[in-house]
């Protein structure tokens, strides 16, 4: 470690311990039971059902006939499948062009040479995972743009109480990678994790705000679906962690996908941040640390910390070409360690990015490097799509499309 990386690192223990003496030891017995019992729950819904996770169709969502019960399901859950986002055909000639954009501009080959650079989940317990670093392929930039996508993104921002945060009927749009799984890798996937920011909730001032009824000792006042300050919190800067505010993250499904094939994984507790932040601040956490939480990295759910929670692990149920799943930003979710499964599982990441001020920042940096065909701001600057033949150029996006990338105005 050079004396920079040391001192900076000094420096967050030392914001660290700031942060638990002002903190103290809030008492966490209610939070325990209750996730134990939440996750007992779930898991008797999963042997029941097939699934915990709460199912909509698409059509119900643009008829505005989802009922007032599977709202209350998603919001106690944290997380939606959306069965039929996209039809099935479409999804499945977005898959082989994607197959054909890999293939024709030899990413593999070029990737090898750059491998590296994204350091994001390396501390994980199981690291690079098959997600490729291509951003702007026709059908990725299509997916986002949909009306369809547009109609369902209302409705999730819907879930919240924007609280004058954002504006949940339109979003700057999010351009992130894509996940593409081989049949039978057992060495790749994401360890249980949330994105979005480690020890800054606890030190950062927004984030605090947020908690404010967890760290008082309130801990059941807490709303995860209030936005109030949720577009102000200051993240650790860092390549891959999200610059906007996310009210949702996804992805659209590209293959048929279930349980065991090395598909998503969710803790469905929309609370299980309450335990995460708790447990941190115990007695029994050393001092400058908090269960884990390294900067510039997801924040790492682990065994032997967070074992309640974990018990409620569950995979998402059979995904269809053209389905999708939403998770709260603040959700535990994964990738399972190995894929059993025969097919290639493959998604589309598509989060929800409600228009704020916040959001339109960072879209206008991301407008450019969409423009030229580079990494967008966030990533590692791996810039393999620049000269990629068959990426998608101002010309392809809609007018919906070039709001949603900031280029309306210009
Ligand atoms: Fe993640």
């Amino acid at each position: 470690m050079t004396d920079k990386a040391e001192t900076a690192q000094e420096q967050i223990r030392g914001e660290i311990t700031a942060a638990r003496r002002e903190l103290g030891i809030p008492e966490m017995r209610g939070v325990e039971e209750y996730v134990r019992d939440e996750c007992a729950v779930l898991r008797r819904e999963a042997d029941a059902h097939g699934s915990a996770v709460p199912e909509i169709a698409y059509e119900d969502v643009a008829r505005g006939t989802v009922s007032a019960a599977s709202v209350a399901r998603i919001r106690r859950r944290g997380c939606v499948v959306v069965r039929g986002v996209y039809e099935r055909a479409l999804a499945e000639e977005w898959n082989s062009e994607i197959a054909r954009y890999i293939e024709d501009n030899d990413y593999q080959g070029k990737s090898l040479s750059r491998r590296g650079m994204d350091k994001y989940f390396s501390d994980l317990a199981a690291d690079a995972p098959q997600i490729y670093a291509l951003y702007w392929s026709r059908p990725q930039v299509m997916a986002r743009q949909g009306g369809r996508m547009a109609v369902l993104k209302r409705f999730l921002n819907g879930l919240w109480d924007a609280a004058g945060e954002f504006d949940g009927a339109e979003d700057y749009t999010y351009a992130d990678r894509l996940r593409r799984r081989r049949a039978g890798d057992d060495t790749l996937g994401l360890s249980p994790h949330i994105d979005g920011g480690s020890y800054e909730r606890w030190t950062d001032a927004a984030f605090r705000e947020i908690y404010a009824p967890v760290f008082e000792g309130r801990w059941a006042d807490y709303d995860p679906w209030c936005a109030r300050r949720r577009t102000a919190v200051e993240n650790f800067p860092s390549p891959a962690v999200c610059s906007m505010f996310r009210s949702f993250q996804g992805w659209v499904a590209l293959s048929g996908q279930g349980v065991g094939d090395g598909t998503l994984q969710m803790v469905p507790v929309a609370n299980g941040i309450v335990y995460l932040l708790l447990r941190a601040l115990q007695g029994d956490v050393g001092e400058g640390e908090l269960c884990g939480a390294e900067p510039g990295r997801a924040l790492g759910v682990l065994p032997e910390w967070h074992g309640d929670l974990l018990e409620g692990l569950v995979t998402v149920p059979w995904m269809d070409p053209g389905d999708g799943v939403w998770w709260h930003p603040d959700l535990v979710h994964g990738v399972e360690s190995r894929h059993g499964g025969s097919e290639s599982s493959n998604v589309i990441y598509v989060g929800v990015s409600p228009r704020c001020e916040k959001n339109r920042l960072y879209g206008e940096r991301q407008a450019r490097a969409f423009l030229e065909g580079r990494s967008p701001p966030d990533f590692a600057s791996e810039d393999y799509e620049v000269d990629f033949a068959g990426r998608a150029l101002e010309s392809d996006l809609s007018d919906l499309g070039r709001a949603q990338m900031t280029l309306d105005n210009n």
